[in-house]
């Protein structure tokens, strides 16, 4: 085996959705590499949560292989072991966050990991803190603004110091400062990743290399074409490229 595996490995994947004969995966190839921060922009209905959620376990393709961290996944079981090593950001918040409060939902992840009531809550609180919530910790969390759901439910997903992360839509929902916060965290984390966006500044500014989706396949940087010019918005503080 190779010295250091992929952390994803995807082979000849195909999957359609029951009772639909149209292959939203069709025959596809990927793989995210320890070190690699990938960008996947490609337009609504493409495919991407339905590739996070095959390479989670979520969605069981009819055709080809999953390795992640090197190993083969067969059973849900397999599946199950990975998740807290592989983090996914749900494109919807509210699919990830369910208890109480801020800080309870933060915990969840680190006590199902076996920590400790008092480890899972240091770590949780660490983490709130990194993510710059410790002023809305104790809040209930169905009130929170969709923003503010969006940075808990990463701190979630976080507080399991995972080794890589698939974020689904991370910007959605955040105004310009929290983005400029969430851009660091991202910048900060020594972590591979993928990211799926429809923010080419974003992508661009967190992640070395950009894949796109067509038909159901992946389009790697060197197929996509990204035309660069550069110019400013009317209210954009960066020129950038698109
Ligand atoms: N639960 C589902 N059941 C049936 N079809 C679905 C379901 N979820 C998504 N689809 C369809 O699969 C295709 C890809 O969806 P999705 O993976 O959500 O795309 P993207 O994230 O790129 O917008 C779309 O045509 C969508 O309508
Ligand atoms: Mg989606």
């Amino acid at each position: 085996m190779n010295a250091t595996p992929c952390i994803i490995k995807l082979s000849h994947i195909s999957f359609a959705y029951p009772g639909s004969d149209v292959d939203v995966l069709n025959n596809l190839d990927l793989t995210l590499c320890q070190g690699e921060k990938i960008g996947l922009i490609a337009p609504n209905g493409s495919g991407k949560t339905t590739l996070f959620h095959t390479i989670m376990g979520l969605s069981q393709p009819r055709q080809g292989t999953i390795e992640l961290l090197g190993k083969p996944m067969r059973t849900p079981k397999d599946f199950e072991a990975i998740r807290t090593q592989i983090g996914l950001l749900f494109q919807d918040a509210d699919d990830q966050l369910f208890c109480p409060t801020v800080l309870d939902d933060v915990a969840f992840g680190p006590l199902n990991l076996g920590f400790s009531k008092e480890e899972a809550k240091n770590t949780a609180l660490e983490t709130i803190h990194e993510l710059g919530l410790s002023g809305i910790r104790d809040s209930v969390t169905h009130r929170l603004s969709g923003g503010q759901k969006r940075l808990v439910a990463l701190a979630a997903v976080l507080a399991m110091r995972p080794k890589a992360l698939l974020l689904d839509e991370p910007t959605a929902g955040l105004d310009m400062d929290v983005k400029e916060t969430l851009i660091n965290i991202l910048n900060s984390l020594d972590i591979s990743m993928m990211i799926i966006s429809h923010e080419f500044d974003f992508i661009h500014e967190v992640t070395h290399k950009i894949y796109s989706m067509e038909n159901g396949k992946i389009l790697t940087d060197e197929e996509v074409h990204v035309h660069q010019h550069e110019h400013v918005h009317r209210h954009g503080r960066h020129p950038h490229k698109h």
